[in-house]
């Protein structure tokens, strides 16, 4: 039997991966690429790795050096990028310490507290839109909802939301695992413009703080050394893109997934209350975050369709949570959405284990009021013209939408 092959350059794949997870997880669920790394698909598998401790997350310091020439070029641009690693390259202990700084801010009952203020900027957009007969979608909800809703976490001033969503899209672009190194160029760029912004207004907030996330971390930085200042930036520039990049996507993906199965729609308009399960359900069926890597700092062992499979430490191990979230071992017929599916809650697609998304009340929070609120007034939406995607793999999200009430 040939072994299927992961391209993540073949169009197909970028518009849509599903089938492709698929026949690697039926014919090769642990996957070796021609360029050494391991590629999971298997739920139980990808789960288990991401609440091991026998992996780290911090990539620059665990993995082998790479023998590919691209790789090995982009690896050095990283090494030699200034500022502090972000939480989410970090294992413990800095993990531990950075992640207790702010994860008060984030539980479900601080996060609730938000809910008027969203429900607000929801009812505007969709007010306007109802008033225009539809919208576009990414432009007029899923980008300004969540970007509107970070910056008043952070009390970080709007008036540039427009370079700051270029930036957003340039600094995720080196997630990508087919960045090439002019990507990379156009991401140290947007770096370069952004820090300096970010500079600025600390200087400004540490002379006048409020109530706000930044202020408090500006406190936490001024009171010793838990936080050193290129650790409070990069942490802010975490939280101000992963606040925004992703969630803009599972709104999009969202209505998209909902435009496909009708009667899902129906179901929700007429049970307002699945509105938590629905969105559990919606970031199963189609994620924003795709997949995500870690690399065993001791020999770990798989069982493959002929075997164990033994990966060595320092390989990239990819875990695939979209391929996970699609494995019908876990979830039953899992290429058909169903808001009402009583295990959606055990999807990966905020990852798990340690590293498990900070914002995930957050996110599902905004989806349930801005998806929840067009389910609710407008059930005959319709798609008007061709739905375009992001051509990205880490990230998948659609592009632009143009809907009709
Ligand atoms: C639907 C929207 C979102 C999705 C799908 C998502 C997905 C993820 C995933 C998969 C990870 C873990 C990556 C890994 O383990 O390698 C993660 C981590 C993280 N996310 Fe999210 N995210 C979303 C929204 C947000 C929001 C709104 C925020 C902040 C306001 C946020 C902040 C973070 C942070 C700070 C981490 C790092 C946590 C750590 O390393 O301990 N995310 N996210």
């Amino acid at each position: 039997m040939t072994r299927p092959t992961f391209n993540p350059f073949d169009p197909a794949f970028r518009a849509n991966p599903y089938p492709f997870y698929q026949a690697l997880r039926e014919q090769d669920p642990v996957h070796s690429t021609p360029l050494g790394s391991i590629i999971l698909t298997r739920y139980e598998d990808v789960s288990a790795t991401l609440r091991s401790n026998d992996f780290s997350r911090d990539i620059e310091a665990t993995a082998n050096e790479p023998t590919d020439p691209l790789w090995i070029a982009k690896r050095e641009r990283r090494k030699g990028r200034d500022g502090a690693k972000t939480i989410l390259n970090l294992d413990p202990p800095d993990h531990t310490r950075l992640r207790r700084l702010v994860s008060k801010a984030f539980t479900p009952t601080a996060i609730d507290r938000l809910r008027p203020r969203i429900q607000q900027l929801v009812d505007d957009v969709l007010d306007q839109a109802s008033d225009n007969g539809g919208m576009e979608l990414v432009d007029e909800m899923a980008f300004p909802i969540p970007f509107q809703v970070i910056s008043d976490l952070l009390a970080m001033p709007t008036d540039r939301s427009d370079e700051m969503r270029e930036w957003g899209q340039l600094i995720t672009l080196a997630l990508e695992p087919t960045s090439t190194l002019e990507d990379l160029d156009r991401t140290d760029e947007a770096f370069s413009q952004l820090i300096p912004y970010l500079f600025e207004i600390i200087e400004d907030r540490r002379r006048h703080p409020g109530d706000d996330l930044l202020s408090a971390l500006i406190a936490v930085e001024d009171d010793g050394d838990n936080l050193a200042l290129d650790e409070l930036i990069s942490f802010v520039v975490l939280l101000y893109i992963a606040g925004h990049e992703t969630t803009v996507n599972l709104i999009g993906n969202s209505i998209n997934a909902l435009l496909r199965f009708p009667e899902q729609l129906a179901l929700w308009h007429n049970n307002p209350s699945i509105a938590t399960r629905a969105v559990d359900e919606l970031l199963r069926f189609d994620g924003p975050v795709q997949q995500t890597v870690r690399v065993p700092i001791v020999p770990v062992t798989y069982q493959s369709l002929h075997g164990p499979v033994t990966v060595e430490p320092g390989t990239i191990v990819t875990t695939l949570l979209g391929a996970g979230n699609h494995d019908p071992a876990m979830f039953a017929d899992p290429h058909i959405l169903k808001l009402d599916r009583a295990n959606s809650n055990r999807h990966l697609a905020f990852a798990g284990g340690i590293h498990y998304c900070l914002g995930a009340s957050l996110a599902k929070l905004e989806a349930e009021i801005a998806v929840g609120s067009m389910v609710a007034r407008f059930p005959n939406m319709h798609a008007l013209g061709d739905i375009t995607w992001r051509d990205r793999l880490t990230i998948r999200g659609v592009d632009h939408l143009q809907l009709e009430f």
